[in-house]
């Protein structure tokens, strides 16, 4: 991976410095009080104080503080606001009771008996602005103010409100600016009292509230519009993991129902809504949302989410699969147009009732790359028919009433034609409807592709992002997410007003629990996030999570280190020469950081209460154990495949270590699928090792591993010594020992020089059936030797001498390289000489900075001394960011008003 100085700069620098731009600004929408998880302020205690109000004392008590609803308000808010009861239960052991109200003098009645008149000290009222007379007559009565989010997508109001009506001395109020608004309201509740979002995908522990519950005074946790309007997850590439899980867990026994039913749906919207994201775009490999289970279409609007389909499957039908079954003829609109229109209709008919967001174009079967006239004029044909079908199924001529969006596909080249496609319609005269939302993709691994420019900006639909943290040809098994790449990234598009629609693919979804929920904040919140705050918020992230403030900034610094290793190479796409095993131990350095990160988790693990360890397990300590354990598996098989090359009979050690290794895959997986009584059982099915194509391999296997033949000695002779920087192996013929592979001389090391690494390693092997001693004779005073002899049995792993030179004894009159000489000399008879050549440099006096050492100058992006902005631009580092090294650097603001031309923008130098 790593292989000299042009390509560690190009790793640290180019292609950071290449990148167009960021800004952590957030624009647009910027009411909203930051949110992140487990924030301040909240507007309940758990602990009495002057400032707090009882509202749930310890033990529950005869009279229950109520949830106040009014019989008029969306269905969501009613199904919220049991949740939160629920959740009441969760963290208290008493569930509180909700209560609908029509006015706030009557007494509780709805359906049913006449109640009693209420009489709580304290209650929480929750209701809509329009839409709850209970809301409404506070308002008239002058003792709510929702002036700062009235009409504001879902924007919400909480706040203590004192005496809000007889018989009630203290409230919090939540007044949603619409449904969604109270329904984020209700859950913000639910997140203070300690139920995370997660609950039930992450089996996070509800924290306990022994103490009661306790109402702020005069507290505030209103809310303003999200960064981004339609925010949401799409399923896809939902096979096996989710698949098999959803068959076993939700299905009947021995039925053969569809897998994604209203009963799998359910749990996606209350995730959805509990994380105050809005959208869905459902499962697609084999299932058809809307046919499947009529109920799904209906619940997702009665829980408040709304709903889209993926980019290639457009008018609220999932296509192909209900095109084969309900339509007939070609998916081609060039010759089935009459058909096709009846499709979408039906489509169209079928979704009115409901909250969506309309796919428009076409994709798939019927294919239509544009680029010639012919195919813009079939796509401008194609999508005035879907607008027309729009505008007679809803009776409007405003398009603006049914929000629309258009992508073309998920995969890098044809997303790369959303811009071609584009550019391709100004030049044709044509231009896409302004109201349609135009959906920008990245490049599948986090990469946006491009963002609105000047003339896309302004328009009515904006624009949206189709990011992924999970990707069908590359890494589907495991989180790989590095949430500060996803922060820059997302910062640009909040920064371009890319901030439509947010779309994530998730995969399985389970498993990227932690880049859903960052991607998710951001979207909600974006102006919350600044390069710098992103452990702060992972360490929310854990206190949240785990229950534990204490742990959370260790917690967090783990996050952080594991997915920036597993992002450096995706685990699907590690392969036995990934890793250097002879050069810059790189080999060694990537264990190293695994093993650092795995110890610590495992440290955390066993601090942990017992309630906390199954969450902890699934989203950091399997992830790290599964990957560091990969990794470490396809090291081993590299040495193997090496070692045997060079004749040493320690190929074998590691070929069982991979052995080991494949078992210790399986009883993770195994950990993972039979823990909490199965509950997860399948989840973690996606095969992993043995990627030839795009597709995954349909069973895991491992690399080709080699057996040394240990019955008789090497043709050389016992002893075998490999050297750092060399894959040969003395003594005797190896291809790799000089050019011509044969009568080579002994092994010379690479140059050390006081600016270097300290050191080389020379290792000593085995081979044949007899263990040996061995010593080693240095010829040169300067030379240094660790670990020069040892005794090795016939199956043992390489020895490691390490060899440097002592500067004290160098000779200060030396000109140019000297040459060190050892000696190795086995107790059967071997011997080696290897070379040392080290070259004393200096610097002159008082030079601070990076020096040449090995043929490298390497640092960080970060270790400038000059940082010379121009205009309002200049270089930022970032902590983590960037897969390979531990920070990044990029400019901000990403887009400037002030035009630089090529050469003459900000710059960063290092002297
Ligand atoms: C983004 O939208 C806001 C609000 O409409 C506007 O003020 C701002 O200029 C836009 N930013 C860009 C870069 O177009
Ligand atoms: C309040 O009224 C609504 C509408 O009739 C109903 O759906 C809901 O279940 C009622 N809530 C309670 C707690 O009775
Ligand atoms: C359209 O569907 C009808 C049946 O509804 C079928 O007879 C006809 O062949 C189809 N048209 C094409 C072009 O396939
Ligand atoms: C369509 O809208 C028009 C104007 O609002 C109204 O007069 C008409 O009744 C509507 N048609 C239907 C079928 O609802
Ligand atoms: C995370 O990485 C940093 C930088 O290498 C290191 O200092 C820290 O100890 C690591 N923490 C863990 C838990 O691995
Ligand atoms: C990692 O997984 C292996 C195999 O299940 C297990 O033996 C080991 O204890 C795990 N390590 C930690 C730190 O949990
Ligand atoms: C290595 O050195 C030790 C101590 O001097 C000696 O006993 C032993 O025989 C030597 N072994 C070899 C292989 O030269
Ligand atoms: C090994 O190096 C020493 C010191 O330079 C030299 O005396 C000896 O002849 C060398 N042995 C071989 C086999 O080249």
């Amino acid at each position: 991976m790593v292989d000299g100085l042009e390509r560690q700069l190009r790793v640290h620098l180019g292609i950071r410095l290449n990148m167009r731009s960021l800004i952590y600004l957030a624009l647009g929408a910027s009411t909203v009080s930051a949110i992140l998880p487990v924030d301040t302020p909240s507007c309940l205690a758990f602990a009495p104080s002057s400032n707090t109000v009882n509202f749930l004392a310890k033990g529950g008590r005869a009279a229950l503080p109520p949830i106040l609803t009014s019989p008029s308000d969306w269905p969501g808010v009613h199904r919220t606001a049991a949740d939160l009861a629920l959740d009441f239960q969760r963290t208290t052991g008493t569930k509180i009771p909700v209560k609908n109200l029509t006015t706030t003098s009557a007494s509780p009645t709805s359906s049913g008996p006449a109640q009693a008149p209420l009489s709580a000290p304290a209650a929480i009222i929750a209701g809509t602005i329009g839409r709850s007379d209970i809301i409404d007559s506070l308002i008239d009565a002058g003792k709510l103010d929702v002036a700062g989010v009235r009409g504001q997508w879902e924007a919400f109001s909480l706040v203590h409100v004192p005496s809000p009506m007889p018989g009630v001395k203290d409230a919090l109020v939540i007044a949603g600016a619409d449904k969604r608004g109270t329904i984020f309201g209700l859950y913000t509740l639910s997140e203070q009292l300690g139920v995370s979002p997660w609950w039930f995908w992450t089996d996070t522990a509800p924290i306990q509230r022994s103490n009661g519950v306790f109402l702020v005074r005069g507290s505030n946790c209103s809310a303003g519009s999200p960064t981004v309007q339609y925010r949401g997850v799409f399923l896809n590439d939902e096979q096996p993991s989710l698949t098999n899980w959803a068959n076993e867990k939700l299905r009947p026994a021995g039925s053969d129902l569809p897998t994604f039913r209203s009963n799998f749906y359910m749990l996606m919207f209350e995730v959805i809504l509990r994380n105050k994201a809005n959208f869905l775009w459902p499962a697609i490999w084999n299932s058809m949302f809307a046919v499947d289970d009529p109920m799904s279409q209906f619940l997702a609007d009665y829980f408040g989410v709304v709903m889209g389909t993926s980019h290639q499957e457009p008018m609220m039908r999932s296509t192909p699969l209900e095109f084969n079954k309900f339509a007939q003829g070609p998916y081609d609109f060039s010759t089935n147009a009459e058909n096709i229109t009846q499709y979408w209709i039906e489509g169209t008919q079928r979704a009115k009732p409901f909250e969506s967001v309309f796919t428009m174009g076409m994709r798939g079967a019927g294919d239509v790359p544009l680029g010639d006239s012919t195919n813009i004029d079939l796509l401008g044909k194609i999508i005035s028919t879907q607008r027309q079908i729009i505008q007679d199924v809803f009776n409007t001529t405003d398009q603006t009433s049914v929000p629309q969006v258009w992508c073309t596909s998920t995969h890098l080249a044809a997303c790369l034609h959303l811009t071609n496609e584009v550019q391709n319609y100004y030049e044709e005269g044509l231009r896409v409807p302004d109201d349609i939302t135009l959906l920008w993709t990245d490049d599948n691994w986090g990469h946006i592709q491009r963002l609105p420019n000047d003339i896309e900006r302004p328009r009515w639909g904006g624009a949206g992002v189709y990011f992924h943290v999970d990707y069908v040809r590359d890494y589907k098994w495991i989180n790989t997410a590095n949430n500060v790449q996803s922060f820059q990234q997302l910062s640009l598009a909040v920064e371009y007003n890319a901030t439509r629609l947010w779309i994530l693919n998730v995969g399985d979804f389970k498993a990227n629990e932690i880049p859903t929920d960052f991607f998710l904040s951001m979207a909600y919140n974006a102006s919350a996030f600044t390069p710098d705050n992103i452990v702060d918020y992972q360490a929310r992230w854990a206190a949240r999570e785990f229950g534990s403030t204490q742990l959370a900034p260790q917690i967090a610094n783990i996050v952080m280190n594991f997915t920036r290793l597993a992002a450096m190479r995706k685990p699907e796409l590690v392969d036995p020469t990934t890793f250097s095993i002879s050069n810059y131990r790189e080999a060694e350095r990537m264990s190293a950081q695994w093993d650092q990160v795995l110890t610590a988790a495992g440290t955390v693990m066993k601090q942990l209460p017992a309630r906390a360890q199954p969450t902890f397990f699934e989203t950091i300590l399997h992830p790290i154990n599964a990957t560091a354990n990969l990794q470490a598996l396809y090291i081993a098989a590299g040495r193997n495949m090496l070692l045997a090359s060079q004749a040493s009979n320690s190929a074998n050690a590691f070929s069982d270590e991979v052995g080991r290794r494949f078992e210790a895959d399986i009883a993770l997986r195994d950990e993972f699928h039979t823990m909490l009584d199965g509950k997860w059982n399948h989840m973690m099915d996606q095969t992993h090792f043995g990627y030839s194509y795009w597709q995954q391999p349909m069973q895991d296997s491992l690399p080709p591993l080699a057996r040394v033949f240990t019955i008789a000695p090497a043709l050389a002779g016992t002893m075998r010594v490999t050297i750092e920087g060399s894959k040969g192996a003395w003594p005797g013929d190896n291809v790799n020992n000089c050019a011509n592979g044969y009568g080579c001389g002994d092994p010379v090391l690479g140059t050390l020089s006081p600016f270097g690494p300290t050191s080389r390693f020379v290792d000593v092997s085995p081979s044949g059936p007899l263990g040996f001693s061995f010593n080693t004779t240095s010829f040169t005073p300067w030379l240094t030797v660790k670990g020069g002899s040892a005794s090795l049995q016939s199956n043992s792993v390489p020895h490691r001498i390490e060899v440097g030179v002592d500067w004290s004894k160098f000779p200060s009159n030396a000109s140019g390289m000297q040459n060190g000489v050892l000696r190795v000399t086995s107790s059967v008879g071997d011997g080696v000489n290897v070379t040392l050549p080290a070259v004393m440099t200096s610097i002159p006096q008082g030079f601070k900075g990076f020096v040449e050492g090995d043929g490298v100058v390497s640092m960080e992006a970060s270790h400038w001394t000059r940082n010379t902005p121009v205009h309002d631009v200049a270089f930022v580092a970032i902590p983590s960011f960037g897969t390979r090294a531990f920070d990044g650097v990029t400019t901000m603001p990403g887009l400037s008003g002030n035009f630089t031309p090529a050469g003459t923008g900000a710059t960063i130098h290092r002297i």
